[in-house]
Formats: structure tokens, sequence, C-alpha cells
């Protein structure tokens, strides 16, 4: 089932840093809990929304979002509407720390053959394109006021995943290039943290072809996953596999196993949770 959720401090303290969150895909799930929390630990941040449809906070009285309609598999959206951001930022963004969370992403589920070219090749525009677009439009700013790249990659991303292939393979690509663009960012004022959460509660499922969440007795709630994340930010970690049962399951996928066998075993879970 999935757990209570209970915020504590551990994840205050680098937030104070922050006078600018600008985060894709804050109108549901993940993002949108990533907004509440850190507007909950520090309710003077701006937040920026990028995505289509306008997240509501009605119970956040004081949020400063700032939504900025925007549909990432288009580039061409893209570069419309980052003069926008920027500008948005240099005024109303304060001069301190800025998290950018490139979070919006989809899955499709489905054997590789079946599935529609079209809608993956979207999905790759949205879980790897308009990431790396983003993070380079956005890292001019950061590395003048100091920052950090949040990217939302997955368990997916520690090995091949059958009925999921393409996707697992974006977040696959969000791993590597999270953990190797921290690595060119040593010595400036940017660092990164790649989240890879496993199953979560969110919309995620119905928006990849599932009626429902293929493991619901296995999974997280995003606030248990924003929580965990909070206070990895905070202890400067580079990654973060949330969940303990996840955190197993990436340790031995990603060590023990050939990349064959893994990949059978993966297919096999991956074909049992089949749709209807
Ligand atoms: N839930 C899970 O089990 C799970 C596990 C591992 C990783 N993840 C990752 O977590 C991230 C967040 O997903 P979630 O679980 O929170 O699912 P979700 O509730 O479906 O949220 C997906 C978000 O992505 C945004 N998005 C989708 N298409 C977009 C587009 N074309 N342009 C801009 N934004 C777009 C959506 O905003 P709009 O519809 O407003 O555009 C929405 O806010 C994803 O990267 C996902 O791969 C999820």
């Amino acid at each position: 089932m999935f757990r209570n959720y209970s915020m504590t401090s551990g994840s205050a303290a680098y937030v104070h840093k922050i006078t600018a969150v600008v985060v894709t895909g804050g109108s549901s799930g993940i993002g949108k809990t990533f907004i509440e929390q850190i507007f909950k630990l520090g309710s003077e941040i701006q937040f920026c929304n990028l995505s289509r449809k306008k997240p509501e906070f009605p119970a956040l009285t004081g949020l400063k979002l700032e939504h900025f309609p925007c549909d990432l598999t288009d580039k061409s959206q893209i570069e419309v509407v980052f003069p926008e951001l920027d500008a948005f930022l240099a005024q109303h963004g304060g001069d301190g720390e800025i998290l950018l969370i490139n979070n919006s992403g989809f899955g499709c589920y489905g054997s590789a053959q079946d599935l529609e070219i079209g809608r993956e090749l979207e999905m790759l525009s949205l879980n790897i394109n308009a990431l790396v677009h983003l993070t380079g439009l956005m890292l001019p700013r950061m590395l003048k006021q100091g920052g950090v790249v949040l990217d939302v990659a997955s368990t997916a991303a520690f090995q091949p995943t059958p009925q999921l292939s393409a996707y697992g393979a974006t977040k696959a690509f969000v791993l590597h290039w999270n953990l190797a663009l921290g690595d060119d960012l040593k010595g400036t004022k940017v660092r990164t943290l790649c989240l890879c959460p496993g199953p979560t509660a969110t919309n995620f499922f119905k928006a990849a072809g599932f009626d429902e969440s293929p493991l619901p007795n296995f999974g997280q709630t995003a606030e248990q996953v924003v929580d965990e994340t909070l206070r990895a930010l905070n202890k400067g970690k580079r990654l973060v596999v949330t969940g303990f049962s996840n955190k197993l399951i990436a340790f031995f996928s990603s060590r023990f196993l050939s990349k064959p066998m893994v990949t059978g075993i993966s297919g096999w879970i991956l074909r049992k949770v089949r749709q209807q």
C-alpha cells in the first residue's frame, strides 16, 4: 500500500538558498508535489511552471507561481517561451540560487512493434530533447546565480524495459546525462541531482496506457518521493533512488546480472502487468 507521509526539517536547509524554482510539469503528480512541498519550506520562493495545463493550488495562499503555457514536445514553443521566462526571472526571480526541475515526461506501454511511432517520437522529444534544450537555455543564468539541475529519471533507467522499451531508454539517457553534466559542472556554482523514482501514485500510468497502477502494492506517493528528494538535495547528493525496495532493485539489477539476463527478468515482470 502507499504509505502515509510526513515531512521533517531534514529537507529544509537547501531550500533557503533558492529564490526561484523553474519546474516542468507542475500541473500534476510529482511536479505539482514539488511545488507544494517547496512552498511549505519557503513561501517567498518564486515558482515558474512550464506545461500545457495551468497548475491549480487553491489551498496555497500566497504562492508566487507564474505559468508559462508550453507543449515541450515542440522545440519552437520552447524557443518562444524561454525569452519570456528569462525576462520574468530577471525581474522577479531574485538573485539567489535557481532550482531547475526537469520533470515533464510520459511513457508508452506495449510491445515496441505495436506502439504508435508518432507518440513514441513525441515521448523522445519530451523526455530527452526538451530536458537538454531547457537546461542549455537556463545554464547561463544559473551559472551566475548558482543552482541545481534536478532531472527526473526513473528506476527504469537501470535496465532495459521490454513493454516500455523506448521509455526506459529515455530514462537511461536522463540518468547518464544528469550524472555527466554534474561532472562537467564541477568547480561552478551549479550542481546536479538525478531523481529515480519507482512506481508512484500519479497520472503517469493512465497516460502510459494502463487502466490503473500495475503495481499498486509496491509504490510510493508523490509526497514520499519529493520528501526523499528534498533530503537528498539538502545533503548534496547526486543521485537519489527513492524507496527502499527501489534502491535494492536498482542496486542488484545494475551490478550482478548480465544485460540480457536482466532484460529477460524485466520483460517477464512487465508482461505480467500487461493492461487488460
Ligand atoms: N509515476 C511514476 O510511477 C513514475 C516513476 C518513475 C518516473 N516518473 C517520472 O516522473 C515524471 C513526472 O511524472 P508523474 O508521475 O508526475 O506523471 P503525471 O502526473 O502524468 O505528470 C506528468 C507531467 O508532465 C507534463 N507533460 C506531459 N506532456 C507534456 C508536454 N507535451 N509538454 C509539457 N509538459 C508535459 C504534464 O503536464 P501537462 O499535461 O499540463 O502538459 C504533467 O504535469 C515523469 O518524467 C515520469 O517519467 C514517474
